[in-house]
C-alpha cells in the first residue's frame, strides 16, 4: 500500500494482482464479462487491504483438542455503500469478502446546467457505529464522492467512520474531497494523470458504468 506525502488519508492499493487485473480492464478490447469479472476480482482484494484494520475481539471456543480465545471480527458492522451506477460493479465483490454487510444505495446523475449531482435515490442502512464503504470505480471531479459522503454526515455517519473505495483516481478528485471531507480515507488502485475536457480520466478506462453494463 502506497501513499503520498502531497495527498493525506490516500492510499494507493498497488498490489501486483490488483495492477495487473487493472490493465486488462483499461484495454479498450475488454469484453463487457471480462470487465465486469475483473472488476469483481479487483474489488474483493482491496476489500481485503481495505478491512485489515477492522477492530478484533476475541470468542471463547474450543477446537478438537482444547478451548482457547480466538480472535473474530467485533461485531458484524460493516456497510456497503454503492454510489449508481457503477459502483454496483464493486460492491458485487466486495459482498463476497463481507457476506454479512449491510448494503445501502445512493442515486446520483449530473445535472446537464450546473454540472453537479443531483440526488435521485438514498436507501441506507442505520449506522449503529458501523464502518461504511462508500464505492464508485471512478473518483474523477469529486463532487458526486463530496455530495455521497454529505449524504451519509447527514444520515449521521462522521467522516472516521467512512472509506472511500475507487478504481481510479485523478488528483483533482482526490483533492476535492480531502478538501470538504479530510477525515475520509480514500483507497485507490491508481492515480491517473488527470480529466480530460468532459471529466474523463486519463487514461483511465473510459465510462466504467457503460463498459460494466455493456450499454453506450
Ligand atoms: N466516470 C467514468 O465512468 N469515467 C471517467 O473517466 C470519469 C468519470
Amino acid at each position: 500500500m502506497k501513499t503520498l506525502p502531497e495527498f493525506p488519508n490516500l492510499f494507493i492499493l498497488d498490489h501486483p494482482l490488483i495492477q495487473h487485473k487493472l490493465s486488462h480492464m483499461r484495454d479498450k478490447g475488454r469484453s463487457t464479462n471480462g470487465f465486469r469479472t475483473l472488476l469483481r476480482e479487483i474489488s474483493l482484494l482491496m476489500g481485503y487491504e481495505i478491512t485489515r484494520d477492522l477492530p478484533m475481539t476475541s470468542e471463547r471456543i474450543e477446537t478438537p483438542l482444547e478451548p482457547m480465545d480466538a480472535p473474530v471480527l467485533m461485531g458484524k458492522k460493516v456497510a456497503l455503500v454503492a454510489i449508481l451506477r457503477a459502483g454496483l460493479g464493486m460492491t458485487e465483490g466486495l459482498i463476497e469478502l463481507i457476506p454479512s454487510a449491510r448494503q445501502g444505495h445512493i442515486g446520483l446523475y449530473r445535472d446537464h446546467d450546473t454540472k453537479m449531482p443531483v440526488e435521485y435515490l438514498v436507501k441506507l442502512p442505520e449506522p449503529q457505529g458501523r464502518i461504511f464503504i462508500a464505492v464508485d470505480p471512478m473518483l474523477a471531479t469529486g463532487n458526486s464522492a463530496v455530495h455521497a459522503i454529505d449524504v451519509l454526515n447527514r444520515h449521521g455517519v462522521p467522516d472516521e467512520l467512512i472509506r472511500f473505495m475507487a478504481l481510479v483516481a485523478v488528483p483533482e478528485g482526490v483533492r476535492t474531497l480531502h478538501a470538504k471531507h479530510p477525515g475520509v480515507r480514500i483507497y485507490t488502485a491508481a492515480l491517473d494523470r488527470c480529466l480530460d475536457g468532459n471529466a474523463y480520466i486519463l487514461p483511465g478506462l473510459g465510462d466504467a458504468g457503460d463498459r460494466m453494463f455493456g450499454t453506450k
